[in-house]
Parts: structure tokens; C-alpha cells; sequence
């Protein structure tokens, strides 16, 4: 895959560093955390980064790298798990960082939107609209570090999508730069129109691949009044599915997250996490981190919906957050869980969703195929339950570690990860539900996306990328 990288002469890295001025760029050699994945399975290249300050300077870094058919990966904050952001074959990448195009542009209270540079990082995005009296819904762990252009680019889910929708449900309008060096601004608040096919779609989830997306209009939503929190603890993923239907009579639409773990789960990230405190004295198979927000007296109907939980025995037993703190704190078990994964050697980290009606059935026999591959392994399942998107994170037995794990069973890791590949598929699911095809899933895009759909994406990738230089490698190979 190496020549979709063709090498830029001098002339061409000259004019790129001219377009971004002094500061405006490194050395390819000198940027290793451009390069870093997070999981530590890949590792990136490339032979200069850009740092952009504006979106006529991504236009003109794009127009140039199109005329020399040099290829480009856009780059935002880098907490993507698919490769997505990285060449991982070539050097001769040309690193685009949106991270200098961080201001927020406009904040349209009446029309309830704010309009934002792609380089905001998700948290700043947050504060700015708590700040004026709304709020921005899409959260993950990643908040912190990760950017709203490659929350878009790749059509990020996360923590709250059960009621909001994914990343593409809150943006109305998107600015990108597409691989001709055209800008394309369509950053109006409208919640309504119908002109044609909608580039703001297609671009985004594109991953990069058709543009770069340089700033977006959000929708921003009103702050409920009261928030409540709840982790339960249930005998199985159904019971749990059936608590949120139940718990769902008396909130209706203000169930705002519904988050799986394990009793496993929780051992592990208290485990890494010794700060952090189981909620229960006893142990329990499995649990439900529930929150619900909406009018005062939320708090109170759930409440009584928990009750009734009790009394059907869905429910074993509930924590029930009685402060902003006790809330944070059952959200750290959870949003810590993926870095507890990483520090305890999981080598697969799945991300498939199905239907929400199967995701018992498919968390039974995903478990037990890959305990049939080795009766040893340890599986982390958690996830966000409510969308079918269950992530298992597959660990060596204990007491092994990863690599020498690894080294004595060389096939498990790709064994592993078609067992929930073909289940996921078996079960009329799909192979990525939140983070994208990036460079790690092509083959099972080509393998499982079929004929009619591989056909039409790379056709919409040589009409709008002929010379093939946004993300080259990514998505469609
Ligand atoms: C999570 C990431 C891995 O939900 O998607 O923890
Ligand atoms: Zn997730």
C-alpha cells in the first residue's frame, strides 16, 4: 500500500511550509506523537506535519499536495483506534493537524447552535455551551484530547447517543476543504434543506478520505434540570435491557445513557484504578450505569421506577448518586474501563453492534466462541447497551502477559476478532459501530460491506478524490 503515498519533492515541501509560515509546521522526523495509536498497535509516519491557521491555508496546502498527487492525512486528536489518523506503511505522509484551528467561530444562542473550528476540543465545545445555557451533547472518555473535526470525520458515537443520536445526528452544517482545494461552506443553522445530495453527510464519517472538514455548525440542546444517576446491579444483559424498558415507562425519552459492565469490568478498573470504589459490598454478574435527565422530579420517577425493578426482581440491588461527586465517581468506573483494558493487555478491543433486540443472544455466543478458541481468555464485555454497540475486549489468561501470549499463540489475535466479526455478521450487525474502517478494517469492509456498497464507495471516492490524496489507504484501499 505504500505507493498510494507518493514522496513530495523539495519544491513541494517548500511551498506547504511557505503556505503555513514560521510555527506553522515540524519535521515529519521530529512528531512522534502524530504517529502514537492509542492502543499501541500501530505506528504512524510521515515526512512533515502541517499546522494550519486557518481554512484558506487548508485549501491551499490541499490544492498544492493535489497538483503533485502527494497524498495527505488529516489529523485531529488523535484518540482515533482504527489507524485512521496515521499512515501506517508509508513515510512520505503529509500530516494535516487541524489542532490551531480551535476557535469557536459564532454561538447563535436563538437559533441554539454553535459553530466551531474542527480543531475544538470536545471538552472546550462542552464548557462553551454549558456557559451560555445549553449544552452540547455527544461525550466519550476521550473528551478531553479529542476534536470535534475527527469526531465528525469519523462519525464518533459515545455516551449519550441513545438519546441524541451519533456525532452525524448533531451537526447541521459543515465547511470542509475538498481534495481539489475547493472550499465547501455550508455552516448555516438550518434544520431543514433539501438541496440535492447532502455533502455534509457524505463528508461526514468520510474518515478524511473526501475532504477535510475544517469547521461545522452543532446543535446545541437545552440543559435539563435535574440529572440522576444510577448503577445497578442485574444477573444478565437482558435484565438489563429489560430494567431501561421498565425504568423507561416513567422516563420516557430522558434516559440519556445505559452503559453494560461486568462483574469482570469492575474488578479490572478498580484494580488499575485504586481510587476508584466498587459501589456494591457484594459481587454481582453484571451492571447497568443508567443516568436520566430531564424535569425536576427526574430523580424521583426514577425512583419509583427502580422500585418496581425490585419488586420484579430485575433489579438486585442499585446505587443511586446522591451528588455531582457520586455520579462522577460511578462515571469514572466506566469511562476509565478502556484504559484499565490497554494497562491489562487486552488484544482485541471489538466494536460491532447488532441488533438491540440480540444483544443477549450475541454477548452468550460471542463469549462462548471465543472461549472455545481458548477456554482461558478473559473477556471485558462492556458497552453502550442501549445501541446494540457492545465492545468485548478479549485479555490473555492470567498471569501471561500480552506478548508472550501472543508469541505462543501467534493466530489468536485475528482468530479472536473474526469469531465476533462473524457473529456480529450472523446476528445482522455491523463489523464497526462507532469508530470507523480507518486502516485496521478494510479487509473486513471488503470481506462483510458487499458488492453494492464497495462498489459505490469507491466510485464516490474517484469522482471526488481522482488523484487519490485525501487519507489515502483509509476506507477503501
Ligand atoms: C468506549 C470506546 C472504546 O466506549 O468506544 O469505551
Ligand atoms: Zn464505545
Amino acid at each position: 500500500m505504500s505507493s498510494c503515498f507518493k514522496q513530495p519533492d523539495e519544491q513541494l515541501l517548500s511551498d506547504l511550509k511557505t503556505i503555513v509560515g514560521d510555527g506553522g509546521w515540524k519535521p515529519g522526523n521530529d512528531a512522534s506523537r502524530y504517529y502514537e495509536d492509542p492502543r499501541g498497535r500501530f505506528e504512524g509516519s510521515g515526512c512533515l506535519v502541517l499546522l494550519p491557521e486557518n481554512t484558506q491555508q487548508v485549501s491551499d496546502i490541499v490544492k498544492r499536495c493535489n497538483e503533485s498527487k502527494v497524498g495527505i492525512v488529516p489529523y485531529g486528536g488523535g484518540t482515533g483506534v482504527v489507524a485512521g489518523q496515521m499512515s501506517i506503511s508509508s513515510a512520505n505522509a503529509i500530516v494535516l493537524s487541524l489542532e490551531r484551528m480551535n476557535q469557536v467561530r459564532e454561538l447563535l444562542l436563538d437559533d441554539e447552535v454553535i459553530v466551531a473550528e474542527a480543531g475544538c476540543i470536545l471538552e472546550n465545545i462542552h464548557e462553551t455551551a454549558t456557559n451560555h445555557g445549553l449544552m452540547f451533547p455527544l461525550s466519550m472518555a476521550s473528551k478531553g484530547s479529542c476534536s470535534i473535526g475527527g469526531n465528525l470525520a469519523t462519525n464518533a458515537g459515545g455516551i449519550q447517543v441513545v438519546r441524541y443520536g451519533n456525532a452525524r445526528d448533531l451537526c447541521l452544517g459543515i465547511e470542509a476543504v475538498l481534495p481539489c482545494g475547493t472550499i465547501y461552506s455550508d455552516l448555516s443553522p438550518l434544520r431543514k434543506n433539501n438541496t440535492g445530495y447532502d455533502l455534509r453527510h457524505l463528508l461526514i464519517g468520510s474518515e478524511g478520505t473526501l475532504g477535510v472538514i475544517t469547521a461545522a455548525t452543532l446543535a446545541l440542546k437545552p440543559i435539563d434540570a435535574e440529572t440522576a444517576t444510577v448503577y445497578c446491579a442485574v444477573s444478565s444483559p437482558a435484565d438489563a435491557f429489560g430494567l431501561y424498558k421498565q425504568v423507561r415507562k416513567h422516563l420516557g425519552n430522558s434516559i440519556s445513557a445505559l452503559e453494560l459492565m461486568s462483574q469482570f469490568g469492575l474488578e479490572l478498573v478498580t484494580e488499575h484504578f485504586p481510587a476508584l470504589t466498587k459501589p456494591f459490598a457484594e459481587n454481582h454478574d453484571w451492571y447497568l450505569l443508567l443516568e436520566a435527565s430531564g424535569p425536576l422530579g427526574t430523580g424521583d420517577r426514577l425512583e419509583v421506577a427502580l422500585a418496581e425493578c425490585f419488586e420484579s426482581e430485575i433489579l438486585l440491588d442499585a446505587v443511586v448518586a446522591q451528588s455531582k461527586a457520586q455520579q462522577d465517581g460511578l462515571w469514572d468506573l466506566r469511562e476509565n474501563t478502556p484504559e484499565a483494558n490497554r494497562s491489562a493487555g487486552a488484544f482485541c478491543n471489538s466494536d460491532t453492534s447488532v441488533p438491540i433486540s440480540k444483544v443477549d443472544a450475541f454477548i452468550k455466543l460471542t463469549t462462548e466462541k471465543v472461549k472455545g478458541i481458548h477456554p482461558d481468555l478473559r473477556l471485558n464485555t462492556y458497552g453502550h447497551i442501549g445501541d446494540g454497540n457492545i465492545h468485548h475486549n478479549v485479555l490473555p489468561p492470567a498471569g501471561i502477559s500480552k506478548a508472550d501470549f501472543i508469541a505462543e499463540n501467534p493466530n489468536i489475535v485475528e482468530a479472536v476478532r473474526m469469531a465476533i466479526n462473524e457473529t456480529t455478521i450472523a446476528f445482522g450487525g455491523s463489523i464497526s459501530a462507532e469508530h470507523g474502517i480507518g486502516r485496521l478494517k478494510i479487509q473486513d469492509l471488503e470481506l462483510y460491506g458487499g458488492e453494492a456498497k464497495l462498489k459505490s464507495l469507491r466510485s464516490i471516492k474517484a469522482a471526488m478524490d481522482p488523484n487519490n490524496i485525501m487519507n489515502p489507504g483509509a476506507i477503501v484501499a
